[in-house]
């Protein structure tokens, strides 16, 4: 392959080399002897400007425009000019694809996000759009060699599946599109009918891989995967999606749920450190508007200092005490803060944003607010769990211990009404009867990782092409 733009300006080429690149045409600006043209390829966030003279441009069959795609050929310079150290001193130019500057839809003018949305296979053209899909990649490669320096097995794990791990009823349901086909009988099962079920039972895309890891993980000891989760999530805010990847991790031989923080910590500090490098900071910060602050909390959270840990009991506490001493104020909660309540996102955002200024991991919460694999705890009415929530996105993370005890895993379900004895969970309840080992794992939301490193606060922005209630475009 020839080499893209970030490699030939980090790999100090000298103008005895000469080099052929292919970009696109961010910008073009023309002089009186010369024209420069900023190109593109997306591999860093800077792009490379192109000297050309006004012979050679004008030579040109199709046009230097704003989108255009190019193969140059030149030799790189030391640039004269402000704001770049190298340029390409062209000597051939060819237009491969020509883009009409009149009817192009990525405008050199700011576009609001709205826009780009409408025009998701466009988007990641802007700046800012191909900033936030680099540091995806980059924060992906930065999990997988944490994950692979403790020994993590990476593992894929079904999308189809006929479970509800979350049990909170925001599955997509998914059918056959295909007929039975008559013509070819003694291919089909006797019991097929055109009405049949494809699995002979309902079949869903998973919410998460987590109880398929907890299988793997009791023969592996250490797994993790990145893979996409569905939801039907009809609430339209700045941080559900209907179709997201998670980060989910699950090993064995751990007792105490906050060894799982610790992980989590552990992970998250190198996603800090090294998910985002200076140029692309740099690049990002032009498009979102409190960044300095941002940045602070960032690096603050970044440090040696161990993040703050509340049990659920001690969350509501505080912001209980607040909401007396702030009185009837507008300041205060639109939800009373109470035991036993789900935690509303004003009352993580306030316990990250206020009280902590920082992440904080919330643990122990009611186990009627949990689902039925979380491990119970002495007390009998808490599970050992955690959510971590961190300041701008609220909740990033939640994990817990996961239920070894037949018995009392056994005795969980059924007070939800669920069937200990059927098909269902079998092979669950199996991995408890045959060597159980204690175990817990935690779910990490990629988009919402990415919206609190890169400040961008929407999480259809952190994927190339979203997909949330009435809206999937492409
Ligand atoms: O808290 P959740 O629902 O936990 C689980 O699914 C566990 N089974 C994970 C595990 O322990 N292996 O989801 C985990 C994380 C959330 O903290 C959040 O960051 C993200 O997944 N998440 C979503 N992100 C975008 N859009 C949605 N609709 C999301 N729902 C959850
Ligand atoms: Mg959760």
């Amino acid at each position: 392959l020839p080499p893209t733009i970030r490699q030939i300006l980090s790999s100090g080429h000298d103008s005895a080399n000469k080099v052929q690149l292919c970009g696109w045409i961010k910008s073009v600006r023309r002089q009186k002897n010369v024209t420069f043209a900023v190109i593109s390829d997306g591999s860093c966030p800077t792009g490379l400007q192109a000297v050309l003279s006004n012979t050679l441009s004008s030579q040109l069959k199709l046009g230097l425009t704003n989108g255009a795609s190019v193969r140059v050929s030149g030799s790189l310079v030391n640039s004269r000019g402000t704001g770049q150290a190298k340029e390409l001193q062209v000597d051939s130019i060819d237009v491969l694809g020509e883009c009409n500057p009149e009817t192009y839809p990525i405008q050199k003018q700011t576009l609001s996000v709205d826009y780009l949305r409408d025009h998701a296979h466009l988007r990641a053209r802007t700046d800012t759009n191909a900033s936030i899909l680099r540091l995806r990649d980059s924060l992906t490669k930065v999990m997988q060699r944490f994950y692979e320096r403790h020994d993590f097995c990476y593992v894929h794990t079904p999308i189809l599946t006929s479970s509800d791990c979350e049990g909170a009823g925001e599955t997509f349901r998914v059918t056959a599109s295909s007929a039975v086909p008559s013509h070819v009988p003694d291919l089909l099962d006797p019991s097929d009918s055109p009405s049949s079920e494809f699995f002979s039972k309902p079949a869903y895309l998973t919410v998460s891989s987590q109880l398929h890891l907890e299988a793997l993980a009791s023969s592996l000891s250490r797994v993790y995967t990145l893979s996409p989760c569905f939801r039907a999530e009809r609430s339209q805010t700045s941080r559900h999606l209907a179709e997201f990847w998670m980060l989910e991790a699950e090993w064995t031989w751990t007792r105490e749920v906050n060894d799982v923080c610790q992980l989590v910590e552990a992970c998250l500090k190198d996603a800090l450190v090294l998910g985002i490098g200076e140029e692309e900071r740099r690049a990002l910060a032009k498009g979102v508007p409190d960044y300095d602050q941002r940045l602070r909390c960032l690096e603050d959270a970044a440090s040696s200092k161990p993040w703050v840990r509340l049990t659920y009991t001690e969350a509501i506490l505080e912001l209980e005490k607040y909401a007396a001493a702030a009185g009837p104020k507008a300041s205060t909660f639109q939800f009373k803060p109470q035991w036993g309540c789900a935690l509303q996102s004003e009352h993580e955002r306030w316990l990250s944003e206020v009280l902590v200024k920082g992440p904080v991991f919330v643990t122990d919460y009611p186990s009627s607010l949990k689902p039925f694999y979380m491990r119970t705890n002495d007390d009998g009415k808490s599970v050992a769990c955690f959510d971590l929530l961190v300041p701008y996105v609220g909740e990033l993370v939640g994990g817990s211990l996961r239920e070894e005890r037949l018995d009392v895993l056994c005795s969980r379900m059924s007070a939800l009404g669920m069937d200990t004895e059927g098909e269902e969970y079998k092979w669950y309840l199996d991995l408890r009867r045959f060597g159980s080992a204690p175990h817990g794992g935690f779910g990490l939301g990629f988009e919402r990782l990415i919206s609190w490193v890169s400040g961008v606060e929407n999480v259809r922005e952190c994927i190339a092409m979203p997909r949330w209630a009435r809206r999937m475009l492409l």
